[in-house]
């Protein structure tokens, strides 16, 4: 379990673990470093399946794709030295659609994450999931000057964090899965939309009240237009951002 120190990678790994699965919990707190490629070879064999849930926050397109690439080609690659059987990518819905990569450099890193597990020799599932309501937090930090926000405009179909950790568990634990595998939550909404529901749920989001909170779609039309929506799932999870929010506290 690659990333399993993360958001995303812990509640894998927990489900994963409370399934009776044996699990290798590796990230570079572990000794693993998948960008280097120090302990990769170590960790990788005996594995069954191998699942990628790393991350790289940046707002660079150089950095992410540098991350999201070599880190990639060192899993897939030493995946088939050592004989994996399987491998599981974690990556996000509308990645690959080309004006939300020009618009938004990390979704063009991610877009190319995908397309090294989609050639590579071991039979490989990418997990494209939506955002996730946690994301919501992430972005006002992100976007906030003072009391002002200006959120990125991105229309989404957001699920927890928990949800979609259930989905790639549940894609690991299937030796049938297929190339792709998507998961969406069941209601659409906009960045500012969600960001108000925190807000006035829990009367403050990321630490702030802002006085000002708007979205511009300054990551492109395609993103704030429905490119990171998906029109089929193969998981839709019920539930939106007020049960999420209500559930959490
Ligand atoms: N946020 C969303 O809405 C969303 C939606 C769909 C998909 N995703 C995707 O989900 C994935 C996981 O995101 P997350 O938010 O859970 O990430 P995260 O919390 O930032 O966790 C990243 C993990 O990667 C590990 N890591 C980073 N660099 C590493 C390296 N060089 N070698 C080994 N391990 C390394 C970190 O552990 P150490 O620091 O210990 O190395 C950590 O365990 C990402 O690929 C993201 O694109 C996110």
């Amino acid at each position: 379990m690659l990333g399993a120190t993360g958001l995303l990678g812990s509640k894998i790994y927990d489900r994963l673990h409370r399934n009776g699965h044996e699990v290798l919990p590796a990230s570079r707190a572990t000794g693993v470093d998948a960008y280097s490629g120090q302990g990769v070879a170590a960790a990788l064999t005996g594995a069954d399946v191998v699942v990628d849930a790393l991350d790289m926050k940046t707002m660079s397109r150089r950095r992410a794709t540098d991350f999201f690439t070599t880190c990639a080609k060192n899993i897939t690659a030493t995946a088939a030295e050592v004989g994996v059987g399987r491998l599981v990518c974690v990556s996000i819905y509308g990645a690959d659609d080309p004006d939300a990569g020009r618009a938004y450099g990390y979704y063009a890193a991610k877009a190319a994450q995908e397309r090294i597990y989609a050639s590579a020799q071991v039979p490989a599932t990418v997990v494209l999931s939506t955002q996730w309501f946690e994301l919501i937090e992430d972005v006002v930090r992100r976007a906030s000057l003072g009391p002002v926000t200006l959120l990125p405009a991105m229309r989404m179909a957001p699920l927890s964090a928990d949800a979609a950790a259930a989905a790639v568990a549940d894609v690991a634990m299937n030796p049938h899965s297929g190339p792709t595998v998507v998961v969406r939550g069941a209601e659409e909404a906009d960045t500012l939309d969600l960001a108000r529901v925190i807000l006035q749920e829990r009367g403050s989001i990321a630490g702030r009240r802002p006085r000002v909170l708007r979205q511009l779609p300054y990551l492109g039309r395609a993103i704030a237009g429905g490119a990171l929506l998906p029109q089929e799932a193969d998981t839709v999870v019920p539930g939106g951002i007020r049960d999420w929010v209500r559930a959490a506290h």
